[in-house]
């Protein structure tokens, strides 16, 4: 190795940040023996520099899973080659949905092998009982051990391989315990490695707790293609699960799932699930919202009581599946702009059905329900309302709001107040009243 000066041609055995020769900065580069220049060396990339335009789309082949709401959040299917963690808290139903779709697959289209770091052979078969999964082509493998999983792939050659958990699975040459930060970097690489190679898809789970000595599913984020998590409370059934990243496809996209006997059943209509019967009278404190979740507009019910605190104590405000924070600024708004007082009582607001939504589209909503209560009567059944509300007790446009009046239509509604940006009058079928005050809004709810 040697160093030439770019100015002078002044050639040295040593690095010097000013070239002895010329006096010039930073002109030295390494070059080799034989004087060709290491830095600039070209000769390699031959043809295999092209420009954008010449590159050639290779039509990817989606794999359908076979579990449709799967499908829909991965954006059509499995890509070959694609990494997908899986994140979670522990409990959740991570492992029940992946063996679902692992059975899915086996039964469809080829062989699978799920390995279980956690269970046992024998529990992963107890819960494949419950769900009904006994297909040939599903291996199963209880293993912690890298190297032995890489050669279980080798010897399987399977379409997809599940690994459960990223946290439980450990490469022996490098130091520190399963689930480390290190671990977790060094095992998520390898398997990326080997998924890429073989062409096959790799599911990889990760548990999200909140003890600080594991690391999360967060701190492989960068190095996957897709990244899903599922959610949803301990008490309610509903799982919700959500893309975060995804290379190949949209993001933020939500795709809805029961929690049942036989393992997680897909919801294809959100809203009709969490309406329940659409029948049943209407009570105050009760108002229709079209939400939005990713892309998806859901019609939900916001429920609001109010309650006079009898005049002791510190009022109460509790919030199910809303942001309470939100909901105090709503109730300030209140306050200032619509001459409404609700100081001194108790608020519960809830969202039927387990969703839990942090979406500026349903304050209107919070407003109305908090009202319809306070006056003890009731809204239309036929009516919803959506918009953003500023502290200024300005109306703020919601995004999609044309999906969101579609999806009400659908379910009955045929009035609706929205944003008046939208500056539409009818749509869909619905008469439309387009607000630009909160106090607008209020005057244009029908109360019965
Ligand atoms: P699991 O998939 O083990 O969660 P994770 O892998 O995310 O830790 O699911 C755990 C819960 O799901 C458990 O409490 C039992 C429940 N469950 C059902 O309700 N129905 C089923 O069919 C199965 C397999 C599990
Ligand atoms: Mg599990």
């Amino acid at each position: 190795m040697a160093f030439v000066c770019k100015q002078c041609d002044h050639r040295s055995v040593k690095w010097f940040g000013r070239c002895p020769g010329c006096g010039q900065w930073d002109s030295l580069t390494e070059v080799r023996a034989d004087g060709t220049d290491i830095a600039v060396d070209t000769t390699w990339l031959g043809e295999e520099l092209r420009s954008i335009s010449e590159i050639d789309l290779k039509n990817v082949q989606r794999l359908p899973t076979g579990l449709s709401e799967l499908d829909r959040l991965l954006g059509g299917g499995l890509i070959p080659g694609g990494v997908v963690l899986f994140g979670g808290e522990p409990g959740i139903g991570k492992s029940t949905l992946l063996l679902q779709m692992a059975e899915s697959l086996a039964r469809g289209v080829g062989k699978i092998l799920y390995v279980s770091g956690e269970e046992s052979e024998g529990q992963v078969k107890l819960r494949a009982t419950r769900i009904g999964a006994n297909s040939e082509r599903l291996f199963v493998l209880s293993e912690q051990s890298l190297s032995r999983i890489m050669a279980a792939v080798e010897q399987v050659d399977p379409l997809v391989l599940i690994v459960d958990s990223i946290q439980t699975t450990a490469d022996e040459r490098v130091a520190g315990e399963a689930g480390s930060v290190k671990q977790l970097r060094e095992v998520s690489s390898a398997l990326i490695q080997l998924t890429k190679s073989k062409g096959m898809t790799t599911f990889l789970v990760g548990h999200i707790t909140k003890e600080g000595a594991f690391a999360g599913p967060k701190t492989i984020e960068h190095l996957v293609d897709v990244a899903i998590y599922l959610e949803g409370s301990r008490t309610e059934d509903v799982r919700m699960l959500r893309s975060v990243k995804n290379r190949f496809g949209a993001t933020n996209e939500v795709a809805v799932f029961q929690m049942t006997a036989g393992g997680l059943v897909g919801i294809e209509d959100p809203s009709r699930f969490f309406l329940g019967d659409s029948d049943r009278p209407k009570h105050p404190g009760s108002v229709y919202v079209p939400i939005l979740e990713g892309t998806r507009p859901i019609l939900v019910e916001l429920q609001a009581l109010v309650s006079p605190t009898g005049g002791y104590g510190t009022p109460q405000r509790r919030c199910t599946g809303l942001d309470v924070n939100r909901v105090l600024l709503m109730l300030a708004v209140m306050e200032k702009h619509l001459e409404v007082h609700i100081g001194a009582a108790d608020v519960y607001l809830s969202l039927a059905g387990g969703l839990d939504v942090r979406e500026r589209g349903t304050d209107l909503g919070v407003i109305a329900a908090v009202l319809s209560s306070l006056r003890n009567r009731a809204l239309s059944d036929r009516t919803a309302v959506v918009g953003e509300v500023g502290l200024s007790g300005e109306i703020r446009p919601v995004r999609r709001l044309r999906e969101r009046m579609a999806e009400a239509a659908k379910l009955g509604i045929q009035r609706m107040i929205v944003p008046q940006s939208a500056r539409m009058t009818k749509a869909e079928g619905l008469e439309i009243v387009g607000v630009e005050r909160v106090s607008e809004a209020i005057e244009a709810l029908s109360f019965e």
